[in-house]
C-alpha cells in the first residue's frame, strides 16, 4: 500500500534528525523519494567548476561516478544555470544525458540559501506523468537534500578549524619536542667529528642519529597526517614479506639501545592491498609506544595471521600496561601519560589510517603484565 504523505515527511524528517552522514542520508531520502513519486530513476547533481557531477543516485545501472555534464547542456544542465525547473510529461523519447530514454522527466534547482547549487533529477513517472503535487513535493525534496548538504558543510568545516585550532594550540609543545630530538642528533653528529680520528665508535653514533632522525621524521609525518582533514590513502599491492621486513629494517635500530628482545611472525606469501607508506606509520606508532612501555630487556612481539578475507596484526609488550580508565582515551589526539617526550598524536594519527583502510583497532591490556593492540585490515584494502 502506497505511504500517505505525511508519513514521508515524517520518515524524512526523521532520517535528517538521526545522522550526519551525508551519503547515506541522501541516499535515503532519494530511496522515499523513489517510492513514493513511483519514479525509475532520481539523481541529485552538484555543481563543481563548470560542470554537474552526480552525488547521490538511485536507480541508475551505469558507472556514474564519473559522468560530467557541462553547464547549460541538456535538461539538468539548463536547470543548473537558470535556477527554474523543467517538467517533460508524455515527451516523444528524451535523450537525456545519462544516456537514458525517457518519457517523463524532472529536473529542480537545489538551493543552499539563495545559491544555485545543483538539480534534483527524476525521470520515468510510472504513468509518464509529474502532476502539480508531485512538482511540489519534488520541490520539497529538493530543499531537504540541500538542507542536508548544507548541514554536511558546516559539520566539515568545524571539524576543519577544530584540528586547526588544536594544532595552533599544541604546536610550541611539538616544535620543542622536535627541537629536542635534533639537539641530540646534533651531538652525536658532533661526536662523529671527535671520533673520525679513532674510527671506532663510527657505527654506533651513525645508527644513533640515524634512530634520531627516524622519529623526527615520524613525528613531522604525524604533525601532517593528523592536520589533513581526511586521510587520503594511496593504495598499492603489497608482499607481506616485504612490508615486514622494511619493518624489521626501520624499527630494529630503535629497539637496539634498550636491548629489547623482537619477536617477528607472520606466515609467507601474503599478498595485500593498502597504502604501504600509511601502514608502515601504524606499526612504527605501535612498536615506538612499546618501546615506551617496556623500557630496558623488554620483549615485543609482532605478529601476523591470515583470518579469512582479513589481516590481524597483534603487536604485544610486556611492558607497564594501561589502565583500564585511560584505553578509552588513547586514541584520542593529544591525549599523552606518563612520559616525557609524549605528544599523544600516535594513536590519533594510527586510528585514522586503520580507518582509512577500512579496518578495525581494538587494544587489550593488564596493569603491569602486557599490552597487545589487535589491528584488522581487509586483505582486499
Ligand atoms: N604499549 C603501550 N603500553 C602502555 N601504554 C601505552 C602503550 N601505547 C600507548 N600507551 C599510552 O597511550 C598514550 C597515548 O599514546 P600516543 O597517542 O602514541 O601518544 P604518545 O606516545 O605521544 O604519548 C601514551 O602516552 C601511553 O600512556
Ligand atoms: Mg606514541
Amino acid at each position: 500500500m502506497k505511504k500517505d504523505l505525511l508519513d514521508i515527511l515524517v520518515e524524512i524528517s526523521e532520517k535528517m534528525a538521526s545522522t550526519l552522514k551525508e551519503d547515506e542520508l541522501l541516499n535515503d531520502i532519494l530511496e522515499i523519494a523513489q517510492e513514493y513519486l513511483s519514479v525509475k530513476r532520481i539523481s541529485i547533481m552538484i555543481i563543481n567548476g563548470d560542470h554537474l557531477v552526480i552525488k547521490a543516485a538511485v536507480g541508475l545501472h551505469l558507472d556514474y561516478k564519473s559522468l560530467k555534464v557541462p553547464l547549460g547542456n541538456g535538461i539538468s544542465g539548463k536547470v543548473a544555470t537558470t535556477g527554474e525547473p523543467i517538467v517533460i510529461n508524455k515527451g516523444s523519447s528524451t535523450n537525456w544525458e545519462l544516456g537514458y530514454d525517457t518519457k517523463s522527466y524532472m529536473s529542480v534547482p537545489l538551493r543552499i540559501k539563495d545559491k544555485l547549487i545543483g538539480v534534483l533529477n527524476l525521470t520515468d513517472k510510472e504513468d509518464d506523468y509529474f502532476s502539480d503535487d508531485d512538482i511540489k513535493i519534488a520541490k520539497y525534496i529538493a530543499s531537504q537534500c540541500a538542507i542536508s548538504i548544507e548541514k554536511a558543510q558546516i559539520y566539515e568545516s568545524i571539524r576543519r578549524s577544530e584540528n586547526l585550532q588544536l594544532i595552533g594550540k599544541f604546536t610550541s609543545t611539538i616544535i620543542h619536542d622536535i627541537k629536542n630530538l635534533l639537539n641530540i642528533v646534533q651531538n652525536y653528529v658532533e661526536l662523529l667529528e671527535i671520533a673520525s680520528e679513532d674510527k671506532s665508535d663510527f657505527k654506533e653514533y651513525v645508527d644513533n642519529i640515524y634512530t634520531e632522525l627516524k622519529l623526527i621524521h615520524g613525528l613531522v609525518m604525524d604533525i601532517l597526517d593528523f592536520s589533513k582533514n581526511q586521510i587520503t590513502l594511496k593504495t598499492t599491492k603489497i608482499e607481506l614479506d616485504d612490508f615486514m621486513e622494511y619493518i624489521i629494517k626501520h624499527t630494529s635500530i630503535m629497539l637496539k639501545p634498550y636491548n629489547i628482545d623482537f619477536y617477528v611472525n607472520y606466515p609467507p606469501g601474503i599478498i595485500f592491498y593498502g597504502d604501504k607508506d600509511k601502514l608502515f606509520r601504524v606499526l612504527f606508532n605501535l612498536i615506538n609506544n612499546a618501546v615506551d612501555a617496556v623500557g630496558e630487556n623488554g620483549k615485543i612481539k609482532l605478529k601476523v595471521l591470515q583470518e579469512n578475507n582479513h589481516l590481524l596484526f597483534i603487536i604485544e609488550d610486556n611492558g607497564k600496561g594501561i589502565p583500564a580508565e585511560m584505553v578509552d582515551r588513547i586514541f584520542d589526539p593529544f591525549y599523552t601519560a606518563g612520559k616525557e617526550k609524549g605528544t599523544g598524536l600516535g594513536l590519533a594519527v594510527v586510528k585514522d589510517i586503520v580507518n582509512a583502510h577500512n579496518g578495525t583497532i581494538a587494544v587489550e591490556s593488564k596493569v603491569g603484565e602486557y599490552t597487545k593492540f589487535l589491528i584488522r585490515l581487509p586483505i582486499s584494502g
